[in-house]
């Protein structure tokens, strides 16, 4: 069974690529570390532990990460996605945790799990990079004991979704964000041009069902309340499910190596991901298979009507 920390900032898409790893047989969820990014981290840190208790799984950890971005850039603040994730950041209430956040630091954890099983942790980065670069502050060379690390961001000579140019987890620190991408350690870059591949339409999430799977059921019911809330949108865009589904299943996605940047210099492409050289260590996505991410929502979610 291949072993996952999820370092997450949950949101509602982040919420199903939980429920998704939490569902999967073939995974052991080992943590999910946090960052503040779409809501404030100690909201983020609550939502996990609801998660968990509602999977009956209240006994992974949930460590504390980063509130903020690293220093010196914008105001000091993660900007936050209200407008996108809610008020709470989950589209449905759950109820209030039991548990708490487990004693130490996520940038703690991260490098103690990953130093007492190299090459056996994998890494799904599904927030703001915060917590991944100042782990290799803290310790250089601790990703590189990671078997295999997924981000969702970026937006990778694509046009953004915080502004023309950023996608909202680079945004939100592109400080971090080109410090993992450009620290040497092998990643797979699932930016917003793959994700725009796999969505979901107001309807068919109507339609969604999830008989007899009880994880499935919630994720339904994110995506369908979500739509109910935003009464303009027609997609739901799977960004953080299809990171995770890359852990799972690679060949959800084809990848070409590329070296990547992230621009930190102030102006209209603040945060702009850009390939820099045609080698490097970031795979970048060339192609989805959609209907092979779709199965995997069926096949591990329950999920009927996709
Ligand atoms: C990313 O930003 C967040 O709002 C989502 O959870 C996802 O990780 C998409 O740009
Ligand atoms: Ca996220």
């Amino acid at each position: 069974m291949a072993r996952i920390i999820i370092d997450t900032d949950p949101g509602v898409d982040d919420a199903i690529a939980i429920l998704l790893a939490l569902a999967c047989p073939a995974l052991e969820v080992a943590g999910l570390t946090v960052v503040g990014g779409n809501v404030p981290q100690a909201r983020g840190v609550r939502n996990a532990l609801a998660l968990l208790e509602y999977a009956g799984q209240g006994d992974v950890p949930v460590l504390r990460g980063s509130s903020r971005p690293l220093p010196g850039q914008g105001n000091g603040k993660f900007p936050y996605a209200h407008h996108f994730h809610g008020w709470s950041g989950l589209s449905r209430r759950l109820p209030k945790p039991r548990n708490r956040p487990a004693a130490g630091g996520a940038v703690d954890f991260l490098a103690a799990q990953l130093d007492a099983a190299p090459g056996q942790v994998h890494i799904a980065a599904l927030g703001p990079l915060t917590n991944l670069a100042r782990l290799e502050r803290q310790r250089p060379g601790a990703l590189s004991q990671a078997a295999s690390i997924v981000v969702m961001g970026g937006a990778v000579d694509a046009p953004g979704n915080s502004t023309p140019y950023a996608e909202f987890n680079f945004y939100s620190d592109p400080a971090a964000a080109q410090e993992v991408l450009t620290c040497g350690v092998p990643l797979t870059l699932v930016d917003l041009a793959a994700c725009r591949q796999v969505a979901i339409g107001r309807e068919a999430a109507a339609n969604l069902r999830a008989p007899g799977n009880r994880l499935g059921q919630l994720a339904a019911q994110l995506a369908q309340n979500w739509f109910r809330r935003e009464a303009r949108r027609e997609r739901f865009e799977f960004y953080d499910p299809l990171a995770l589904a890359a852990a799972i299943a690679p060949e959800v996605l084809t990848t070409r190596r590329a070296a990547v940047s992230v621009a930190t210099a102030a102006g209209p492409e603040w945060a702009a991901s850009r390939v820099t050289a045609p080698d490097g260590p970031v795979a970048v996505v060339e192609r989805v298979d959609a209907a092979r991410f779709f199965a995997l929502l069926r096949e591990i979610l329950g999920w009927e009507g996709v």
